[in-house]
């Protein structure tokens, strides 16, 4: 099939390397010429495991090609698959200009009859405008499918390969028999749905993994200050099969481009059709608030912040990806900053010059010169290679061992026993020697 790709993101690009490798002519576009002139020279805009290989086989094969020419790319194409951004707006609805802007383009410049995929997570109703729009004044046929992407940032080659399920709406038999072709390399259960409930599948999952993380968070505090370890409580609790222990990870709270978002979407259409969503509100409450807790708990423990030099490990919003969107680090460290700390950081992927250009931190080429001299050190991302530190080395180098692990990524007994001081409620008696050591400088 010859197959155009609109946007060359974490969803598009992998979708179009995956395509191409399943031996379907495909062309990615997108509009940032400089991403297209970096594709062309071999270098790949995004961190994604596996991608880079996929990607440089099959553009030797010549399956796969990459343009900035959206009415070029489009040309004879049979199939159009839009995976743009739909970042959030203000209003907590998906902004959807860029997503209109391409599908506009489709009238004008397609001629033939052509399938338009739906990949980007739109709106409930979405599908159906799009199909209207398209085939009104035209002689040809749109058929507007909506296949929504559950991928994950980090295992998206993996995960677009072995979903847990396939979802596609479409509302012609001709077109679902063609989509049951297209996605036969597939070993997964796949659901056959209307244009509403496919999208609204994607916005109920969603919020669904963020309800679980706020959940074990809420979890986690209350753990804090009654008592209880929250590895151990997680890990009991997730192996009730009816509840499962993915997304059962306390620590920082989620980020990244989607769950927030599409969470905020979600309250944002109950709110526009009168819907109780009440419950979604306090998920994504639960979630910021946690970030404000690793602050509150720093300061605790160091008296105050001003002059305390902190180490950050991990800037990612998750291990495997570089990915800055919505990160945690991004709001903990400028609010350490505000508070008068200095922040060194050290990421195995990301490069500390991708942070918003307000905040100003030193950075460090592993985790120990991170750490060398510093008043605390917070963990941020659950990057594996950290579960290979020498935890006793790190403390030893450090002016004062604090440690807060805000991905629960070390076991608490392993942190104790290499001497750390863990800022935990209710507060500790050990506060004021930590403060001593640190005047004591
Ligand atoms: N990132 C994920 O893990 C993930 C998972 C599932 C679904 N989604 C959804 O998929 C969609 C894409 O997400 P993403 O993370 O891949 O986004 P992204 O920001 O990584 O990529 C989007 C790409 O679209 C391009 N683009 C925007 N407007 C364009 C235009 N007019 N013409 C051509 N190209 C244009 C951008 O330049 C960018 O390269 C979103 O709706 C998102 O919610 C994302």
């Amino acid at each position: 099939m010859k197959i155009c790709v609109v946007g060359a993101g974490y969803v598009g690009l992998v979708s179009a390397a995956i395509l191409a490798d399943w031996q379907h002519n495909v062309v990615c576009v997108d509009h940032n010429e400089q991403k297209i002139e970096d594709l062309l020279a071999g270098k790949l805009p995004i961190f994604e495991p596996g991608l880079q290989e996929l990607v440089e086989l099959n553009r030797r094969r010549q399956y796969l090609r990459f343009t900035a020419e959206m009415a070029e790319a489009l040309r004879g194409c049979e199939m159009i698959i839009v995976a743009v951004g739909t970042p959030p707006a203000e209003n907590g609805h998906p902004n959807l200009e860029d997503f209109w802007a391409v599908v506009k383009s489709f009238r004008e410049n397609v001629g033939n009859n052509v399938i338009v995929m739906i990949k980007s997570t739109v709106p409930v109703g979405t599908g159906e405008a799009v199909s209207l729009y398209l085939n009104e004044k035209v002689s040809h046929t749109f058929s507007v499918v909506s296949a929504p992407e559950f991928l994950r940032q980090g295992t998206a080659v993996h995960d677009f390969l072995h979903p847990d399920r396939l979802v596609v709406g479409c509302m012609s038999p001709e077109i679902r028999e063609q989509m049951k072709e297209l996605f036969q390399p597939l070993d997964c259960p796949k659901v056959f749905t209307d244009w509403h409930s496919a999208e609204m599948i994607k916005y109920a999952s969603n919020s669904f993994l963020a309800l679980k993380i706020s959940y074990i968070n809420t979890i986690a505090n209350l753990c804090e200050a009654v008592g209880g370890n929250i590895q151990d409580v997680a890990a009991a609790v997730g192996l009730d099969h009816r509840i499962g222990q993915a997304y059962l990870k306390p620590g920082v709270g989620f980020g990244g481009s989607c769950l927030a978002k599409d969470t905020q979407g979600l309250i944002a259409q109950g709110e526009v059709h009168g819907v109780n969503v009440w419950m979604f509100k306090d998920v994504l409450e639960v979630n910021y608030e946690q970030r404000v807790h690793i602050v509150q708990r720093l300061t605790e423990v160091l008296g105050n912040l001003k002059g305390r030099k902190i180490a950050i490990l991990g800037l990612a919003f998750k291990a495997n990806t570089d990915d800055l969107r919505d990160a945690p680090s991004v709001t903990i460290i400028a609010q350490i900053i505000k508070l008068g700390g200095l922040v060194k950081v050290y990421d195995p992927v990301v490069d500390s010059s991708s942070l918003p250009n307000i905040i100003s931190v030193s950075t460090a080429d592993n985790p120990y010169a991170a750490c060398q001299g510093v008043d605390a050190v917070i963990v941020l991302t659950e990057w594996e290679e950290f579960l290979d530190l020498d935890l006793k080395r790190l403390q030893k180098s450090m002016n004062a061992p604090v440690f807060i692990d805000g991905r629960y990524l070390f076991e608490r007994k392993r942190l104790l026993e290499a001497g750390f001081f863990l800022p935990e409620r209710p507060s500790s008696s050990e506060w004021p020697v930590v403060q001593s050591m640190i005047s004591a400088r």
